[in-house]
């Protein structure tokens, strides 16, 4: 079994995330965890894999957002390419693959909209197999930290879909 968790981060909270759930799949299956920059792999080998990214502006980031996230609230970086433009590039699987999403959000407010939910709609229409619901992890502000207890909840959601993959 091979997972690849893709991520994308400006403060660091979706990185620990994304770390989490990387280091729970670990004592089951082999995993690769890469920053959304690099161009997806080819798919062959990947049964099953996980995008996260931060939720802005009730979605995705775009390069704007991020911008916005550096020149005005603080960010010390931000990712050239995220998790929307990473999708973008990619390509149908060309073997049934599995895949799953998650985000990161604001505690307060609660704002609607989800990064995982447009996540998951876009790698449902290429065809990927989609497991568990797109799931938020919340942080405090726009630079976290992360709530209490919501790298444990990603370790339970990492664990969860181990539960759905077929045995190999
Ligand atoms: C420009 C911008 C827009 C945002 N819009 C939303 C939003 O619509 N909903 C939300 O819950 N959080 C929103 N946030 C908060 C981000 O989700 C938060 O910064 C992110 O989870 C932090 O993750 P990171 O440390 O991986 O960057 C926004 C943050 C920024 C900078």
């Amino acid at each position: 079994m091979q997972a690849l968790v893709v991520y994308e981060s400006l403060w660091g909270n979706t990185e620990a995330v994304a770390r989490a759930i990387s280091h729970r799949f670990s004592s089951t299956m082999a995993v690769e965890l890469v920053v959304s920059d690099a161009a997806p792999p080819d798919f062959t080998d990947v049964d099953l894999l996980v995008v996260g990214g931060p939720t802005h502006a009730f979605s995705m980031t775009r390069a704007t957002t991020r911008q916005d996230a550096v020149a005005n609230q603080g960010a010390p970086r931000a990712p050239v390419r995220g998790i929307r433009e990473w999708l973008a590039d990619l390509d149908r699987p060309a073997t049934p693959t599995r895949a799953a999403t998650f985000d990161t959000r604001t505690d307060k407010p609660r704002l609607p909209g989800s990064a995982a939910r447009a996540a998951a709609k876009r790698l449902s229409r290429l065809g990927f197999d989609l497991i568990g619901e797109p799931m938020s992890f919340r942080v405090s502000g726009y630079g976290g930290p992360l709530l209490d207890g919501e790298l444990e909840r990603a370790a339970a959601w990492a664990t969860q879909l181990t539960t759905e993959l077929p045995p190999h």
